[in-house]
Formats: structure tokens, C-alpha cells, sequence
């Protein structure tokens, strides 16, 4: 039997199929049917930045800056009251979570400022989490913010709540950075653990009879995978933190790309909400069948074997990837 176990922020993973943050683990019931189903951890779902600091509406300047006034865009924001549960339920889940499933818990707080709020990582550990994902889900809007002050807020952000907690802190990102392997350097030594690649951003749709700029959530497609694995493949082995890719992990061969290009584990969302809890099972089976297949002992030989580093051309995952495609293109010949 192939040795399926991996290492994540620290943590022993029976294996590298984590359930990620999604509408599943709001209810403990959630939880404990992805413990049944196999997963190997649970990354709760998030609380938000807001949720936490709308008693008084008080966000720092960074949420200022721009077009939109703070108070406009809370006016878009869905009521506060109704969304999710509030801070202390989900301290409250987490404490319940604990006592009754035995896989660890990330807690997951949605956050851009290094406001009073982060405050609030103490409190996610106090309940008992075995680590904390900070999701940072920011779209610069205003022309006179640039990418550095935009990094330097992340590094604050990082930098002050992985000081204030003990248990280890990864950082969930969005693909769109220009320079991505310097952030995710920088990100490392301000004190994350690990980095989770990527957030997807939801695109709002338009609606053109109502005139209205509509929120539209479509679950991800296989073909969503390719982004973060190329990511994977470039940052392994040059950033000390670990990686783990989301965003288009819908079957085993899937979860064999991404350790193959070097990440520690891999976190499903869309395919387990498409398909139910239970396909958690099947893709770890499944992971561990074609293993078997093609002899290899455990996750750890394979992981980063296909990184860019290991690759026979490291070039596949740059500018020439790019030619060589539109090459392959134009040889099939269908014009
Ligand atoms: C309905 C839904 C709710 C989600 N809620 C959260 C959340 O609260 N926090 C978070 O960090 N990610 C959240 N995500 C993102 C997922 O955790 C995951 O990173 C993303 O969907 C990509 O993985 P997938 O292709 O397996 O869906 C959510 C995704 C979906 C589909």
C-alpha cells in the first residue's frame, strides 16, 4: 500500500486531500460528515473582516482610500446580521468541531486591514484550531494605489497577525500579482506558514434589463486547475512556505498534478458541493489505485518531482509555454 501521508503548516495529514472553506463546514454536522468522508483536514469557512468590525463600522484607511466611501460600499455588503453566523458562533463551532472529529481544523478569517479585528486570530486559536488560513481578498480599484503599498499592506496584515498567535497561519491569495514569487518570499518571512493558491474571484455578471451588476457564483471547472499548478510548479523549493493549491481539484489525477508540482496538499470545494461529501472518498481511492498502478511508494516521492525545477525544460512554465501552444495550435491544422 503506497504511504498516502503528507505534512501541512506543520501538521501530519493521513493524506493530501483537504476539504476546503465552503458552506459545508457552517454547521458541525457539515464537519463531521467530511471527517466521515475521509477528508484528512477542514478549513472552516470564513469569517469576515466586516462581521467582526460592523459594530463600528470603523475599517482603517486602506478600505477608505478610493472611489467608494466605506459607507457606500457597506450598503452593498449583504446584512451583516444574516451573513454567515456571527463572530461567537463560530468560535462556538469551532470549540464543538473540536470535541467531536479528530482531524485538525483550520479556522478561516477574510481580512484586508491590520485593524483591531485581527485580534480575533488569538480568540480562533484560544477555540482550539489547529491553524488559521487568512484569506485576503482585495481589488485595487483606485489608480493612485500601487502593487508595493498594496504588498506592504499584506505584509502588515501577515506580519501582525502571525505574531499575535502561536499556531502556525497560511495565506490564501489571488493569482493576480505581478510579481508573485517576490510576495510570496516576503509573505514567508513576515511569518506565513503556508500559501494557499489561489482565491478564485468571483466576477460579478451584468444584468442588462435591470441595469443591475449581479454577484454570480459558478463552482469551478477541471480546467481551472492549470493556474494554480503552473504556480506550484514555479514557487516549490524556492519559498519556504507550504503550498497548497485550490481551485479546480475535481478528481485524483488532479490531486497526483498538484503534488507532482509540489504542493503539500490539496483543497476541494466546487466537486464535493457538485457531487456530495462522499467524492472526498472515492479521489483519495482513487489517489491511492494509480499509485499502486505506477509503483510509486508514498506522496512524499512524488511531491515536486514535476516542479519547474525538476522538469527536463523549466521553460514549459514560462514565456515559451505560451509559443509552443499557439504552435500546437496552428499544427492541427483546423483553419
Ligand atoms: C459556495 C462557496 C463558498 C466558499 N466560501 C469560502 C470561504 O468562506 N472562505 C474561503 O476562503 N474560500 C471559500 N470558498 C473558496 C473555496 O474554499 C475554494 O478555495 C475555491 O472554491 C476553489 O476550489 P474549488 O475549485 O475546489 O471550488 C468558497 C467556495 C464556494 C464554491
Amino acid at each position: 500500500m503506497p504511504e498516502l501521508s503528507t505534512t501541512y503548516l506543520g501538521l501530519k495529514l493521513k493524506h493530501p486531500v483537504v476539504a476546503s472553506a465552503s458552506p459545508i463546514s457552517k454547521k458541525l454536522d457539515g464537519i463531521k460528515r467530511l471527517e466521515d468522508a475521509g477528508a484528512s483536514a477542514v478549513v472552516m469557512y470564513s469569517l469576515f473582516e466586516e462581521q467582526i468590525t460592523h459594530d463600528s463600522l470603523a475599517l482603517d484607511h486602506f478600505l477608505n482610500r478610493g472611489t467608494d466611501s466605506f459607507s457606500e460600499s457597506l450598503t452593498y455588503f449583504p446584512d451583516l446580521d444574516n451573513y454567515n453566523v456571527g463572530p461567537e458562533e463560530y468560535l462556538g463551532l469551532i470549540e464543538k468541531a473540536r470535541k467531536t472529529v479528530d482531524i485538525p481544523i483550520i479556522g478561516s478569517l477574510n481580512g484586508v486591514s491590520a485593524g483591531g479585528w485581527v485580534d480575533f486570530a488569538r480568540k480562533i486559536e484560544e477555540a482550539g484550531a489547529h491553524a488559521l488560513e487568512l484569506n485576503t481578498y482585495y481589488l485595487a480599484t483606485d489608480p493612485e494605489l500601487s502593487s508595493a503599498e498594496l504588498e506592504d499592506n499584506y505584509i502588515e496584515l501577515v506580519r501582525t497577525v502571525s505574531s499575535s498567535i502561536k499556531i502556525p497561519l497560511s495565506v490564501k491569495l489571488s493569482p493576480y500579482f505581478t510579481a508573485l514569487p517576490h510576495l510570496a518570499k516576503r509573505l514567508g518571512e513576515a511569518g506565513a506558514r503556508g500559501l494557499v493558491l489561489f482565491n478564485r474571484f468571483l466576477q460579478p455578471d451584468l444584468d442588462i434589463e435591470t441595469l443591475e451588476v449581479v454577484p454570480n457564483l459558478q463552482l469551478s471547472t477541471p480546467s481551472e486547475l492549470r493556474l494554480p499548478l503552473r504556480w506550484v510548479a514555479i514557487l516549490y523549493g524556492r519559498i519556504a512556505p507550504d503550498l497548497a493549491l485550490t481551485s479546480g481539484v475535481h478528481s485524483a489525477q488532479d490531486v497526483l498534478k498538484a503534488m507532482m508540482a509540489g504542493a503539500k496538499v490539496t483543497m476541494v470545494a466546487s466537486e464535493l458541493l457538485h457531487n456530495g461529501v462522499s467524492r472526498l472518498t472515492s479521489i483519495v481511492k482513487d489517489v491511492e489505485s494509480w499509485m499502486d498502478e505506477f509503483e510509486y511508494l508514498s506522496i512524499e516521492q512524488m511531491q515536486g518531482s514535476m516542479s519547474q525545477r525538476s522538469v527536463a525544460e523549466p521553460a514549459a512554465f514560462e514565456r515559451a509555454n505560451y509559443m509552443k501552444a499557439l504552435q500546437s495550435f496552428d499544427a492541427k491544422n483546423i483553419l
